[in-house]
């Protein structure tokens, strides 16, 4: 690997960027050179609180203009990801954009093909691809421990209330966009991240139970995969219990339910469920989002010039399903094809 130092910008200094920012700071390649907010103030307070020597600004295109910035980071609110990474693009630089990287079909065509043509690495916050049971039940679909794979359930179930840091931009259409983009892509990246398949067909259906939203707060869709299977995802903001991401999924010769195993090719003769000690993806907490993974990846991406599994343009296949699924559910659950271009 070259053994250089990158310079890191993060445009955004709130709840994620802390997260992102404790990660870069563990990575030995990179070197937080910029912080930016639209709010000046908070960018200051974001430097000092992790003893940063870098500039502090309030204004994008000079971080854009700044040749020590090589890695942009875009951890402001969902609205404006999809126009500040085309200008990073634009500008020569990597990338790295927070989850969702747009709002609509058309916003992710445009990052995805700004950063085509630019050549620049890039990486979208599907973070838990890197988490500890995600690897392993990963691992388990490649070695064949389950077979052919014929149904998958992920569902990413988050009480969303009023006192959340966000609400304002969350809870409203044009800043938070809708269940799927906001949560639920986490869920729907995760079921084509497991499958290594595309959707060809979703339906789904919603209610708003306590009204809270600008759109529909639990969100329940049914989506069948080219190779034929099945899968179902649910997001739920309106549940009241402690943040859920569950994970099933059904092969020929086995199944897993989270961090429980059933295989009778690789156990043939177990008589209960295998427990495998991992981490689960059972917190909403930053702090417990595997982001040194997910940074020190999207390094090597760019330091070993080879694209990233989970570039803009694959996750733009994630976000397309998550619109296929909103479009359903405008469309009154009536099944959409994809792909939607
Ligand atoms: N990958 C994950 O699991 C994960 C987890 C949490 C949040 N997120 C995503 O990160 C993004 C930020 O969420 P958050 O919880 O950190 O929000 P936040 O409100 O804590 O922080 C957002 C920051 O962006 C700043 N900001 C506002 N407008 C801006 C602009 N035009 N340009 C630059 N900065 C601007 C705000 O002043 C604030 O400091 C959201 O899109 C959210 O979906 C992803």
């Amino acid at each position: 690997m070259a053994d250089r130092t990158l310079g890191i910008a993060l445009h955004g200094a709130g709840w994620v960027a802390h997260a992102h920012a404790a990660s870069w700071l563990k990575n030995p390649h990179a070197k937080i050179v910029s912080v930016s907010d639209v709010d000046r103030q908070r960018a200051q307070r974001f430097a000092e609180e992790f003893q940063l020597d870098c500039a502090v600004r309030d204004d994008f295109q000079q971080v854009l203009d700044d040749r020590q910035v090589e890695v942009v980071d875009i951890t402001g609110p969902s609205h404006v990801h999809a126009p500040q990474g085309i200008a990073a693009a634009q500008a020569g630089k990597h990338l790295l954009v927070e989850k969702p990287m747009g709002l609509t079909l058309a916003e992710n065509q445009a990052l995805r093909d700004a950063v085509d043509r630019a050549g620049v690495k890039s990486l979208a916050g599907f973070v838990l691809r890197w988490n500890p049971a995600v690897e392993t039940i990963k691992s388990l679909v490649a070695s064949g421990t389950l077979g052919q794979l014929f149904y998958v359930e992920v569902d990413y179930w988050h009480r969303m209330k009023p006192a959340h840091h966000a609400w304002d931009l969350h809870s409203r259409k044009q800043t938070g966009g809708s269940a799927m983009l906001l949560g639920g892509c986490h869920a729907v990246d995760m079921l084509r991240w497991l499958t290594g398949d595309e959707a060809v067909e979703a339906s789904a259906v919603s209610n708003n139970q306590r009204g809270l939203f600008e759109y529909a707060a639990n969100v329940v869709a049914l989506i069948r995969f080219r190779s034929g299977i099945i899968a179902k995802t649910s997001t739920l903001f309106d549940c009241e219990m402690p943040y859920a991401f569950n994970i099933d999924v059904a092969g020929t010769e086995g199944t897993v339910r989270d961090n429980r195993l059933w295989s009778k090719r690789l156990l043939p003769g177990q008589t209960g469920w295998m427990t495998i000690p991992t981490i689960l993806p059972d917190s909403g907490d930053v702090q417990h989002h595997p982001f040194d993974a997910e940074i020190n990846h999207l390094v090597d991406c760019i330091l070993q010039d080879r694209p990233s599994h989970c570039n803009v343009a694959d996750a733009y296949r994630s976000h397309e399903l998550c619109l296929a699924i909103d479009r359903s559910l405008e469309e009154g659950g009536r099944p959409v094809t994809l792909p939607l271009a």
